[in-house]
């Protein structure tokens, strides 16, 4: 029941903008993040990890997996609308995110200061609620 619009935007040389909508969450924060794979034959189990071209530690927009986007807030009716702006995130380049999962979870993210393996692993964000392959739309 978990679905949503997510727009990704970079003009080059500055950061992504990312915005979107996301509808039939339970109320309150919900990681949000870039899987290393666009692969959707087993759900979104088979988009992988985080995104981490880096090999460091979980963490937030600042430092951590590039991937990482911290979390979405959903309001009591269950609808999250965002723009988050990811300096990190590149869709132009070697590092390019296009072809990469996006992946909302359950909970909340931690953002690595759980104080567990978790934390630094995933942020202890809990299972994946819904999921898409970033792709290239044409401007019409
Ligand atoms: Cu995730
Ligand atoms: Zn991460």
């Amino acid at each position: 029941k978990v679905k949503g619009t997510v727009l990704f935007m970079q003009a080059p040389g500055t950061p992504t903008l990312i915005k979107g909508t996301i509808t039939g969450l339970e109320p309150g924060l919900h990681g949000f993040h870039i899987h290393e794979f666009g692969d959707m034959s087993d759900g979104c189990k088979s988009m992988g990890g985080h995104y981490n071209p880096d090999g460091v530690d979980h963490g937030d927009l600042k430092q951590g997996h590039v991937g990482d986007l911290e979390n979405v807030m959903a309001d009591e009716n269950g609808v999250a609308k965002f723009t988050i702006t990811a300096s990190r995130v590149d869709l132009i380049g070697e590092r390019s995110v296009i072809g990469r999962g996006i992946v909302i979870h359950e909970d909340e993210d931690d953002l690595g200061k759980g104080g567990d393996a978790e934390s630094l692993k995933t942020g202890n964000a809990g299972e994946r609620l819904a999921c898409g392959v970033i792709v290239v739309r044409e401007n019409k």
